[in-house]
């Protein structure tokens, strides 16, 4: 089977996660989703988990993780980092290759918490994953959504003074992300208007980066700490979670 993110996980892994950026994303999320997950020892399912960055710090708390992805090579580097952690914490976290759209086949169980951080953006439709995520969301359980903001795609290429693409971006709904490959851009409302068509009742959303989205900081020279503790804020309230490049979208089964 082919892995289309085989040539694209040292890039992900090693240099997205590595910025400033990569950092405020996870402390981002996970504050979020603190706000939401039931106790540990709730079961977690990471679809299109890619290296554990954002289940491996929820296993560590105590929940039982599966990550699921389609790619062998991400799923290579998830094993690899929880290789390096304590044996309890690797005992809680269990690996599936399988498409996220057939994630309840592939795992045969629901799960009280699903996340689906940053895949959505690379499949043509959102459709056919959000039913499946839905299939896979326990009953009282949480789901969990990151994807692109199509509302705010022309920031980036008016910071970086193309300003013909800047101009197409307003009424675009694909671009091509930083990572180099092509990616497709959703809506808080068209997603949530998908959720509850899967009973699935949204129950909040939130901005993830703002600020160090829209300057390269350096990290040798940055307090990463504290670019996180105003992401954090900016992400909770308006006007600043509206203009985020991703969103982050949560909502509990019926
Ligand atoms: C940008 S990475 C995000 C990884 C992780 N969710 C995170 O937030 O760090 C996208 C991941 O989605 C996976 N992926 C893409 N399409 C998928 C699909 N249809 N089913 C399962 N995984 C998929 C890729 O292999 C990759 O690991």
């Amino acid at each position: 089977m082919s892995d289309p993110w085989a040539a694209l996980a040292d890039a992900f892994v090693d240099g997205a996660y590595a910025t400033v950026k990569g950092r405020v994303r996870t402390y981002v999320l996970h504050r979020q989703l603190l706000r939401h997950l039931p106790e540990p020892p709730a079961t977690v399912l990471d679809v299109g988990g890619g290296a554990a960055h954002q289940s491996l710090p929820l296993a560590r708390l105590g929940y039982r993780v599966t990550v699921l992805d389609s790619s062998e090579a991400m799923l290579a580097k998830a094993r690899q980092r929880v290789a390096a952690e304590p044996a309890d914490v690797q005992h809680r976290v269990r690996f599936v290759l399988a498409e996220g759209e057939n994630a309840a086949e592939a795992t045969g169980a629901t799960f009280d918490v699903v996340l689906c951080h940053g895949v959505l953006m690379y499949l043509d439709r959102p459709e056919p994953m959000i039913a499946a995520l839905a299939r896979c969301v326990a009953p009282g359980g949480l789901l969990s959504i990151m994807a692109l903001n199509a509302h705010t795609l022309a920031v980036r290429p008016a910071l970086e003074r193309r300003w013909t693409d800047a101009l197409a971006a307003f009424t675009a709904t694909t671009e091509i992300g930083v990572l180099g490959a092509p990616t497709r851009a959703d809506t808080v409302d068209h997603l949530s208007t998908l959720l509850t068509s899967h009973a699935i009742t949204p129950a909040a959303w939130y901005g993830v980066w703002l600020f160090s989205d829209w300057q390269d900081l350096p990290v040798q020279d940055t307090d990463v700490e504290a670019v996180a503790a105003v992401e954090l804020e900016a992400s909770l309230r308006d006007p600043y979670r509206a203009m985020s490049r991703v969103f982050h979208l949560v909502g509990h089964h019926a």
